[in-house]
């Protein structure tokens, strides 16, 4: 079986049975620039074909990260049905126009936000930052917003999914799936 329709099946039986309140969220994990490895929570967006999309500010240390080395993982794990993703892939920025469709999605004020602020950078004033935001919010009204060119997306094609389901035995199903010219090749692992 394909591997990203396993993927999908196990996330759709998730959504139906969890009441968490973000339940795309899944760890993405990067090479960092001094070589120790980032990780961060963000939330799929969506599968396209064989890309996992996940977006957000592109000058943020995510995105240094991913411009210097576009390799990531992205890592899942299901409380309801007690099952983990692991997705290893290659990283390409995202179409412009698809970035841009994912912006106007946000809320407003996700929007102002984005717009205003640059995620990672350190606060002057708090405050006074805060207070120059709302101005800022008051001033535009419910006038939409272009998406900044520092805010997009990331598309990971996956080289390496693995599943594992948690088993009462403890003899945990493992399956992994590596990327082979035109398909796909499986294997079990042991627990
Ligand atoms: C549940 C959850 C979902 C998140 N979703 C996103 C997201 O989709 N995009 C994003 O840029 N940050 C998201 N964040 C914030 C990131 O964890 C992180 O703080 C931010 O991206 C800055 O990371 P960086 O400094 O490594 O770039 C999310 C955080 C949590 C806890």
């Amino acid at each position: 079986m394909n591997p990203l329709k396993i993927f999908e099946n196990w996330y759709k039986e998730e959504l139906f049975r969890t009441s968490v309140s973000i339940p795309s969220a899944c760890c993405l994990s990067t090479i960092g620039l001094d070589r120790y490895p980032n990780a961060r929570f963000v939330s799929l967006k969506a599968i396209d074909g064989e890309s996992f999309i996940i977006t957000g500010p592109t000058s943020s240390r995510k995105g240094m990260e991913l411009d210097a080395i576009p390799k990531a993982a992205l890592t899942f794990w299901w409380t309801e049905t007690e099952r983990q993703v692991r997705i290893q892939g290659d990283v390409q920025p995202l179409e412009v126009k698809i970035a841009d469709l994912y912006f106007k999605e946000r809320n407003l004020t996700a929007q102002l936000i984005s717009n205003h602020f640059d995620q990672g950078e350190p606060f002057g004033n708090p405050t006074l930052h805060f207070e120059e935001f709302k101005k800022d919010m008051k001033e535009r009204g419910a006038h939409e917003i272009e998406r900044p060119a520092n805010w997009g997306g990331y598309r990971i094609n996956p080289v390496r999914i693995e599943f594992l389901k948690f088993d009462e035995s403890r003899f945990h199903n493992r399956q992994l799936f590596v990327k082979t010219e035109n398909d796909w090749h499986a294997t079990f692992l042991q627990p």
